[in-house]
């Protein structure tokens, strides 16, 4: 048993570090130097992106935070008009399908029941194409879909999702480029995307030699019972997985929430019993979030900053910085989950749960 594990002492632990390796095999054969591939999303993809006008992504769980991200670039640098939903949702809801609209399911099992509903349902209707970023090649989702984008994350053992969030993110954002380069991605912007893209595996281990640190404060939320999540923007989504991570493998209530909705009701919760993480990567919205960061401070709240080197933050009483090294900003999002993922992981461990199996979960829900 410790074999498969690898020498680490959880499969959760194991994952999270294969992260830089998986990310490069979800690359490969899909970037050239300054281009990427589009034939590598399969038979005729070429043909199909062509007529998409715009996108409806479905998934549950972690899968959906994938999505959520995905919306901003798809939106904001494909310019390309994208719907992300909840897939228990989506299959009960009366909705309009605007003309050229790719369905989009994100799927690590390729079983889950929502999702592969939530997929036949939209083959009765007039999306012009359907595609599932999945891992496992042989699943219903890959079998029923027009096109497939695999992620490589190899099998993941752990319930909580790590490597396969990584790599869905990184195929989503190949994706972003292959829609976009016949809308707003010119070459220039393609090739300056690829490049972050080739550099994404050594940056995402570079993140990973801040374990010890993290290991360091993790210790102080073992005995809170709740914790807040703040990001604004593209890092809104990952602050929601951070907080997901943290609830369902140390059983600390968590919630997320984009830093500018603080006053409109959650900070009436921020006390000195209640850590508050923040995702502070250095981009245009930093001096918006540090604005909401000081309403925190201002109540008492205890900061955990994961901050962008360059960004400016302090450790001072009641916040403390955790310094992320520097990447590009469009792949800001997949590096700024890593040291969410350890701390929920080393919460975890301080606590004597049950990392890999946690209560009243399954890795794959092939039930509704
Ligand atoms: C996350 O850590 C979960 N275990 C869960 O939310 C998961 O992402 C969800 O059930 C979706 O699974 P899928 O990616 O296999 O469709």
């Amino acid at each position: 048993d410790s074999a498969d594990k690898g020498g680490y002492r959880h499969f959760m632990l194991k994952e999270i570090f294969e992260q830089p390796a998986v990310v490069k095999n979800t690359l490969q054969g899909r970037l050239g130097s300054d281009h990427i591939l589009e034939q590598s999303f399969g038979n005729g993809a070429s043909d199909i992106l062509d007529k998409v006008q715009s996108v409806q992504i479905v998934a549950c769980g972690t899968s959906y935070h994938a999505g959520m991200v995905a919306k901003y670039w798809i939106e904001g640098i494909a310019g390309i008009p994208c719907r992300v939903e909840v897939a228990s949702e989506f299959r009960y809801r009366k909705f309009v399908v605007s003309p050229g609209t790719l369905l989009v399911t994100i799927s690590q099992s390729g079983e889950t029941a929502d999702t592969l509903a939530a997929l036949r349902l939209a083959k009765e209707l007039d999306y012009c194409a359907t595609l599932t970023v999945c891992n496992v090649a042989q699943s219903s989702l890959v079998r029923e879909s027009d096109l497939a984008l695999m992620t490589e994350a190899g099998p993941e053992i752990g319930v909580a999702s790590t490597k396969a969030f990584t790599t869905q993110l990184t195929a989503l954002l190949i994706l972003t480029v292959a829609l976009g380069r016949r809308y707003a991605i010119d070459k220039v912007k393609e090739a300056a995307i690829v490049s972050a893209l080739h550099s994404l595996p050594g940056t995402l281990a570079t993140a990973l030699e801040l374990d010890d640190e993290i290991c360091g404060i993790a210790e102080t939320f073992a005995d809170k019972h709740h914790a807040l999540f703040l990001g604004r923007g593209i890092q809104w989504p990952i602050a929601m997985e951070g907080a997901l991570k943290l609830k369902e493998i140390s059983y600390i209530h968590a919630e997320s929430y984009p830093a500018g909705e603080l006053k409109h009701g959650p900070l009436a919760l921020v006390d000195d019993d209640m850590p508050v993480v923040a995702v502070a990567p250095n981009d245009e919205l930093l001096e918006k979030l540090k604005s909401n960061l000081e309403e925190v401070q201002a109540r008492g709240g205890q900061l955990y900053v994961f901050a962008d080197k360059q960004a400016g933050f302090k450790n001072e009483s009641g916040l403390t910085v955790i310094p992320v090294p520097h990447s590009e900003e469009i792949v800001a999002p997949i590096l700024y989950t890593l040291p969410l993922q350890l701390l929920s992981y080393h919460v975890a461990v301080f606590k004597g749960t049950d990392v890999d199996q946690p209560r009243n979960l399954a890795k794959s829900v092939t039930v509704e």
